[in-house]
């Protein structure tokens, strides 16, 4: 968390609140910005899969700073998609290379999205999903760059996959035919 002032310079000494959804701790739950305007904290999240929000404000101010982030705790056959992507599938749909792996998504003339896209694959069925990764690009007439996994995954691993990618789907995934109570 910065803190900066209506001139957009670093505020020392400001005092810092972080609150989340139920479950959620920080630690610490308050503190002062340093010498350069900043506070950082540590979150944990509950242990119930889901979307937690989380907050920083600076109390008493005319205008409170507050970000809004929404973390996703992951349950058990999410997590199995997690590691799958990791292994199979992040050096294409990640754009960004980490220490451990080089992003392959520069090399590649048809960019694939990010399992995060909700925009995107909110539209593909669970079955249209299923195809492409067990059959490749083609088999929804895309590009063959998108490689077939069908000899490569299990049912249950493009099942977590597919868990996976709903989870962290950003908007959120909404399966057709449910009607969600909104506020
Ligand atoms: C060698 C690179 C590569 C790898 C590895 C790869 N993909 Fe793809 N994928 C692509 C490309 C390229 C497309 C876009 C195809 C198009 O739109 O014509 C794509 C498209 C998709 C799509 C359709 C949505 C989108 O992003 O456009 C899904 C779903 C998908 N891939 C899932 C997976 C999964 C799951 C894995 C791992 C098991 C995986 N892919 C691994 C290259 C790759």
């Amino acid at each position: 968390m910065q803190v900066n002032d209506d001139q957009g310079t670093a505020v020392p000494g400001a005092q810092v609140e972080f609150h989340g959804t139920a479950g959620v701790s920080f630690d610490p739950a308050a503190i002062l910005t340093d010498s350069s305007g900043q506070a950082t904290t540590s979150v944990t999240l509950g242990t119930v899969a889901g979307r937690y929000h989380l907050s920083a404000i600076t109390p008493g101010k005319s205008k409170p700073a507050t970000i809004d982030v929404v973390e996703t705790a992951l349950g058990y056959q999410q997590q199995v998609g997690s590691i799958l992507a990791d292994k199979y599938c992040s050096r294409c749909h990640d754009p960004e290379s980490s220490p451990e792996r080089v992003s392959n998504y520069d090399n590649l003339a048809v960019k694939p999205h990010t399992f995060t896209d909700g925009a995107t694959l909110n539209k593909m069925s669970d079955a249209d999903l299923t195809a492409i990764i067990q059959h490749g690009g083609p088999a929804l007439s895309r590009s063959a760059l998108m490689p077939p996994y069908g000899n490569t995954l299990s049912g249950a691993d493009v099942r977590a996959l597919i868990a996976y990618t709903r989870a962290v789907a950003d908007p959120p995934y909404e399966p057709a035919g449910t009607v969600y109570a909104r506020k």
